[in-house]
């Protein structure tokens, strides 16, 4: 028996649709699938405009070129987090401040932002964790009341909700992962969701290399040339239209990972409780997008040895985000230990379950029973 961590899937008419992308014999970026992705998605977030980018690292880069952002300005970002909504604005010589997360929704912790804020504090980057929402409200009060822009990374939330508005809808930019280990994939892309309208332009100069190729496509203008500083975020086409079959089965996806999760929690809630292990928080006015399953154990020691025995059953368990502010990079830019308390507890002591949209409930019940047999 082997189960692994994540197994990408086709949902059905993928390769149909890549064999219309060379059919079209367009395979470069904004081919007919992109845009067609762009405008599904526009439609469902009911937003002005979706790009398709590489990657939702790239789609945070162009948030980061949006914003104007330069050397000395701070970004206040989650310490557990993957790198990438920190490094998009370091590469713009930001300089990170760490924020610990609430330990319920593993979240950035809202009750610790006005404290970080400076006269520098450029943007505050919320990560919806697990595709469960952050605390939006006060974020956003807390950052107008400040005047620095919200972008949401919402790498794990596409589709899930908080308090009834769509997770990515909610800050002047969001940020879109379709890599392989997301619910719905095209192996590496991403897309950076637009919400102030008066960020559209700049974002499709900068977007095809600093150049108005997208408004010369359009017949605004009759040659493209460089106007601006830019990069090359366009994703082929032929992932495009992989992508395109993902959002079509977009119900069909979500259903069996809502089973999945579900499954998770119904069958390991009682041993959870009697081992004194923590189960995901999903507030009531949260909608969740059934991304990740984890359990958070009382002890890193604990979490090894349930790592350990699983690994050797050929069940691929696996421990999530390293708290950023002790990295490498973390600590050259001042982070000790100590800073983030939540962060340094959770990043050692949780575990995420395989979770895959082909996951079978006799896998499942492989993974249930081997955690409820293990003495803890
Ligand atoms: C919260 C978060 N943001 C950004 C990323 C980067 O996504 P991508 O691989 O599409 O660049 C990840 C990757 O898993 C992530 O977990």
């Amino acid at each position: 028996m082997r189960i692994p961590f994540n197994r990408p899937s086709a949902a059905g008419k993928e390769l149909d649709y890549i064999q219309q992308a060379i059919d079209n014999m367009h395979l470069s970026g904004d081919g007919p699938f992109t845009k067609k992705c762009q405008a599904l998605l526009e439609q469902l977030l009911d937003v002005p405009k979706v790009l398709l980018t590489t990657s939702c690292t790239h789609a945070l880069e162009l948030a980061a070129l949006l914003l104007d952002t330069q050397p000395g300005d701070e970004v206040i970002v989650p310490s557990f987090t993957f790198v990438s909504p920190v490094n998009a604005f370091v590469l713009r010589g930001a300089q990170p401040v760490f924020i610990d997360i609430r330990p319920d929704t593993l979240n950035l912790d809202e009750a610790q932002l006005e404290q970080l804020i400076t006269p520098r504090t450029k943007a505050v980057v919320p990560v919806h964790y697990a595709g469960v929402g952050c605390e939006m409200d006060a974020i956003l009060e807390i950052a107008q009341q400040h005047g620095i822009s919200v972008v949401e990374d919402n790498a794990h939330g596409l589709l899930g909700k908080y308090k009834g508005r769509h997770l990515g809808t909610l800050g002047c930019m969001a940020a879109q992962s379709f890599h392989e280990t997301k619910n719905f994939t095209c192996g590496e892309g991403g897309a950076l969701v637009i919400n102030d309208p008066r960020l559209v332009e700049r974002a499709e100069i900068i977007r095809e290399k600093g150049t108005n190729r997208s408004r010369f496509f359009r017949g605004q203008i009759d040659k493209y040339t460089w106007v601006d500083i830019g990069s090359s975020y366009l994703p082929s086409d032929a992932l495009a239209a992989f992508l395109y079959a993902q959002l079509e089965a977009r119900e069909h996806i979500q259903a069996r990972r809502k089973r999945i999760w579900e499954y998770y929690y119904k069958n390991l809630q009682g041993w959870a409780q009697d081992h004194d292990v923590g189960l995901p928080v999903v507030p009531t006015y949260c909608e969740q997008t059934y991304h990740v399953f984890y359990l958070i154990f009382p002890s890193p020691a604990q979490r090894r040895s349930m790592i350990e025995y699983l690994n050797a059953l050929g069940i691929n368990a696996v421990f999530h985000y390293l708290a950023l502010h002790l990295s490498e990079m973390g600590k050259r830019f001042g982070g000790r230990t100590g800073d983030c308390p939540v962060t340094e507890r959770i990043s050692d002591c949780l575990l995420r379950l395989p979770f895959y949209n082909d996951l079978t409930e006799s896998e499942q019940a492989c993974v249930v029973s081997a955690i409820v047999q293990f003495e803890v």
